[in-house]
């Protein structure tokens, strides 16, 4: 949510920091901006909208090696060009970007409005650049030391870089609550909120954690705490390539992470089979065999997407392990003050690994003394070092902000938990080595949806001008009918609701009607005639149906004006092939409807603010 790009190096910065606001444009597009350093002058450009808008702005050659940029997802004040940030002082010295919301906004900026200060922002950041400004005036401070007096006045979360007129090729970089990285170049240094930032010019990073700032300039960086202590931070490599930004030479950045789904999942996959003993390995677990046992309940957590793969993996862990298990948005959870048990394992689910709700929850429980095991795509992101044990997805970079790929690998991961949970105690080895080859078909069974692309496009075609969408779904496909409802109105802002089948009748139908299509989503299990007995009520209503089934009972044929077959299934991987129908569905009607596919209004990836 939002962007930090900064560069400092004997290249032109103004084109690296542009580069990296247009990578990091997912995280928050309403507007943008950047300061470079020119000898001892501050040249800065905003400008509303993409950065498209701001480029075309920008003279063709600026002189500078060093700045910093940021793109911007309003919270305080309207996306507009005066609250674009960077943020200068009154006589343009001092510049910054800031992530994050600062709560005390009010009471500090009252103060200086009284001291005379005028304010060309609606924004919280302004209010920072002034009271910095104001500190390395009052007391001849360097900015790293004006910087720490200025965030101890602070309540709040931020991400900053910033820099001074009179030290060019410097940037002084903040954290708290709001990523920050920095990248390790050849006699150059860049920071930024986000690797896809980073990944063109180093793989080598440090990750900034909560109350750690750092100075960087061209021969390296020091990182110290609020206190002035200076901390040795050891630097990682990462392994994704710049290829992994790319759009493949697709469209979308949503088609191409769609489409890589089989391959996404080998590698969520990969090496984690352990055909000998007819289980999963999952080396980060951190649970010995023994621990796993004295589990008596499991509790999942997560935001949105994350949370709908954790309700679908709450299914699977439980029918698989008879372990009970439940789901739970990580802000509610977070705030009813839950109750910690010794033998609950808590389960954090995150793309990002920084969502911020989820990132709360995992601190609440640990606080308390509970065990949390991480599910985690970005590597080296804060949930993924805060908790006790992790599984990485390894479904690469997901641009696009919404969610396909890792949302897929989640549920992945799910399964390799519920087989191992199943294994140390209910299942057989020979069920265990039934669902690992389930598994292993599960990329070959989404290449087989892909292959029903022509089919899906058709359908969203045909449909995509409707007002209202209901996805239905009974036990274990609910989850799925959630997900597909919410990657249909996130992307193509059709309104879609899901409803488990059983609900239906006690409210919902009032709503159905020929104007309605309902996606249902049905499994074959030994629910199948229950939920053929929802088609029927919808039917009944003129509603117009569309199956997604792996059953060939004939009567789902008769009911749905079109049937989505896809491949039978063990019931553990059937959310995953019938999901990526759905993602194809709500990327044709993006489509159909000329939507802003991969950055879809009013959203951001990475929700790292409360
Ligand atoms: C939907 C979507 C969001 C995220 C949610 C959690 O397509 O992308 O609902 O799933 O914001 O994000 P992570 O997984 O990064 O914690």
């Amino acid at each position: 949510m939002c962007g930090i790009i900064g560069y400092t190096g004997p290249q032109a910065a103004a084109p690296i920091l542009i580069d990296g606001l247009r990578r990091l444009e997912y995280r928050g597009y309403d507007s943008a901006g950047i300061t470079v350093h020119s000898r001892k002058k501050l040249l800065s450009w905003k400008a509303a909208g993409k950065i498209a808008v701001l480029e075309s702005q920008l003279p063709e050659t600026i002189k500078s090696n060093s700045g910093i940029g940021h793109t911007r997802w309003a919270t305080h004040g309207a996306p507009t060009d005066s609250n674009a940030h960077p943020h200068l002082n009154s006589n343009q010295t001092l510049s910054l970007v800031h992530n994050g919301i600062i709560e005390n906004a009010d009471t500090l900026k009252e103060a200086l409005l009284d001291d005379g200060i005028e304010f060309k922002s609606e924004t919280d950041t302004e209010i920072l650049v002034h009271l910095l400004s104001r500190t390395v005036n009052d007391n001849q401070l360097s900015l790293i030391d004006a910087m720490r007096i200025t965030l101890s006045k602070i309540v709040g979360t931020y991400g900053i870089a910033a820099i001074s007129n009179s030290d060019p090729g410097t940037l002084v970089l903040a954290r708290n609550g709001s990523p920050v990285i920095i990248g390790i170049g050849q006699g150059e240094m860049l920071a930024a909120s986000d690797m896809s930032a980073l990944s063109r010019y180093t793989r080598e990073v440090v990750h900034l954690d909560d109350g750690e700032l750092a100075v960087i300039n061209p021969n390296g960086f020091e990182v110290s705490t609020m206190d002035a202590i200076a901390k040795d931070k050891a630097s990682i490599t990462l392994s994704n390539s710049t290829e992994d930004y790319d759009k493949g030479g697709h469209k979308h950045y949503l088609y191409k992470e769609i489409i890589d789904q089989p391959e996404t999942v080998r590698r969520t996959l990969s090496g984690r089979l352990n055909t000998r003993f007819s289980t999963a390995h999952l080396g980060g677990l951190n649970l010995d065999p023994r621990e796993l046992l004295k589990i008596t309940r499991i509790k999942i957590l997560g935001c949105g997407s994350a949370l709908y793969a954790g309700m679908a993996g709450s299914h699977m862990i439980e029918s698989l392990a008879r372990i009970p298990t439940d789901a739970e948005a990580a802000a509610e959870f977070r705030y009813r003050n839950p109750v910690i048990e010794a033998d609950t394992l808590y389960i954090v689910v995150s793309q990002s690994g920084e969502t911020f709700d989820t990132l709360a929850a995992t601190r609440e429980i640990q606080r308390k003394g509970g065990f949390v095991l991480g599910i985690v795509n970005s590597v080296g992101s804060t949930i993924a070092r805060e908790v006790d044990g992790g599984i990485y997805m390894h479904a690469g970079p997901e641009v696009s902000v919404a969610s396909t790929k890792a949302y897929t690998s989640m549920l992945s991961v799910f399964a390799l938990l519920a087989i191992l949970f199943g294994r140390s105690r209910d299942i057989s080895p020979q069920k265990g080595t039934q669902l690992l080859q389930e598994l292993q078909s599960i990329p070959e069974k989404i290449t087989a949806v892909i292959a029903l692309e022509k089919q899906i496009a058709a359908i969203a075609k045909k449909y995509c001008k409707c007002h209202s969408a209901f996805f239905i779904g009974r036990t274990s496909a609910y989850p799925v009918a959630l997900e597909g409802a919410q990657k249909l109105k996130e992307i193509s802002y059709i309104h879609a609701e899901a409803y488990p089948a059983s609900e239906l009748k006690h409210g919902p139908l009032a709503l159905v009607s020929k104007d309605t299509p309902c996606f249902v989503i049905l499994p074959d299990t030994d629910l199948l005639l229950k939920s053929v007995g929802t088609l029927e009520e919808i039917k009944a209503r003129s509603a117009p149906v569309i199956a997604v089934t792996d059953s060939n009972n004939k009567r789902i044929d008769e009911l749905a004006d079109h049937v989505i077959r896809t491949p039978t299934s063990d019931p553990l991987v059937q959310g995953i092939i019938s999901g990526i129908a759905l993602q194809l569905l709500a990327y044709h009607s993006a489509v159909a409807l000329k939507r802003d596919v991969d950055q879809p209004r009013n959203l951001a990836k990475s929700v790292t603010v409360e």
